[in-house]
């Protein structure tokens, strides 16, 4: 079986964030979130995998994966350019596809549970496709499917404004080849998208069968930034303790925390777990980071209070005031103001982006 992972759209909702890069290559618990789908595919056997590439700086992703060897993968780059829908994302992969199976991951999802029990029951199977889904509080934000008691889709829409069930597609499908023609005759939707949720429920209308798991661990799509914080709170959730830093005396260092090489946690400093903090930082003298932070590589925080945030990296942090519940991008300077008159905050903010002062 072969993987398509989804790497395109424009990923407004996280402006400024994907100005300069695609939104699968935010780091999540200091990961690229694209990785851990590619991990999860090999995990279930799948290591020949296309990646579907965007419009937003799509060198970005080749030079993060390169051939994907690093990873025991074999890589393709497929070209999408501007998003035209994930069904349109999928046609693009056809000529890689060939003649075989293959599971559609979307690059910004994130799932507790491996795929793997799925992705062998259809290789067993005669099933034309296989959905994962979840149960969400607000189905209205996802493509919805209605399933009967032996676990069979009987009807697919994508962000109903009445859902008929709280089921919400996870975004990784199951496909055969047969797909493609389906999708060639497809119109775009309301959004201006070829739609796989269409694809899917023309392929159920022409009599295929569709079948339906139900995710039983957590699943996170992490469109918006309170979902990649959150993301990034059950991933650390499940970290383990490593120190390849160096922690001074005078330091402390609590519950579960993961150092990375030529870090240095100084004097008068706090870290308290679950926390990771990448390779080549500084952190302190007398800086707090708080349970469920991520720490990029090659931060400096001198004086600093953060907690349950995420620091994509290079950035120095030199104020007391907190920092709480916060995505800041690579490169941040944030500085405690001085006394000089005029006083107040001063901001040098890029497009698009949230302050909370
Ligand atoms: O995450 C699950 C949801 O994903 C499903 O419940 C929905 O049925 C499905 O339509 C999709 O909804 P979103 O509104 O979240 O889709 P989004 O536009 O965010 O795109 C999902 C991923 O696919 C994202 O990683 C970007 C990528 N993509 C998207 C489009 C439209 C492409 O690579 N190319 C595209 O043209």
């Amino acid at each position: 079986m072969k993987g398509v992972v989804l790497s395109g759209g424009h990923g407004t909702r996280l402006r400024p964030l994907t100005h300069t890069g695609p939104k699968q290559l935010i780091p999540i618990a200091n990961k690229p979130n694209i990785l851990y789908c590619l991990e999860d595919l090999r995990d279930a056997g799948i290591t020949d995998i296309g990646i579907v590439l965007g419009d937003i700086m799509p060198e970005r992703v080749r030079e993060a994966l390169g051939d994907g060897s690093e990873w025991g993968l074999n890589l393709t780059y497929i070209e999408q350019g501007a998003p035209r829908g994930i069904a349109h994302a999928i046609l693009c992969a056809e000529a890689f596809v060939g003649e075989e199976a293959f599971c559609v991951y979307l690059g910004d999802n994130v799932l507790k549970e491996s795929i793997r029990p799925m992705v062998e029951a259809f290789a067993q199977g005669a099933d034309a496709a296989a959905v994962l889904l979840a149960r969400v509080p607000h189905p209205e934000r996802f493509g919805v499917v209605e399933v009967d008691a032996d676990g069979r889709v009987l009807s697919l829409v994508e962000k109903p404004k009445e859902p008929k069930s709280d089921l919400a597609l996870v975004g990784i499908y199951l496909l055969r080849p047969n797909i493609f023609p389906v999708i060639r005759g497809l119109k775009p939707s309301w959004r201006n998208e070829l739609e796989i949720t269409d694809a899917l429920d023309r392929l159920r209308e022409a009599g295929s069968d569709l079948k339906a798991h139900v995710v039983t661990g957590w699943w996170k799509d992490t469109g918006r930034p309170e979902d990649i914080l959150e993301a990034n709170r059950l991933l650390l959730d499940d970290i383990e303790a490593a120190n390849e830093g160096t922690v001074e005396k005078g330091a402390r260092v609590e519950g579960r925390v993961r150092i990375g090489p030529e870090s240095t946690v100084k004097e008068g400093s706090v870290v308290k777990g679950p926390a990771v903090i990448g390779r080549n930082c500084v952190i302190g003298p007398d800086t707090y980071v708080g349970p469920y932070t991520s720490v990029g590589d090659g931060c400096r925080l001198i004086g600093a209070d953060i907690e349950a945030s995420i620091l994509i990296g290079e950035s120095l942090i030199e104020t007391p005031n907190k920092i709480v519940n916060s995505l800041i991008g690579r490169h941040t300077t944030i500085r405690a103001a001085n006394d000089r008159l005029p006083r107040g905050q001063q901001l040098i903010v890029g497009e698009n982006s949230t302050l909370v002062l």
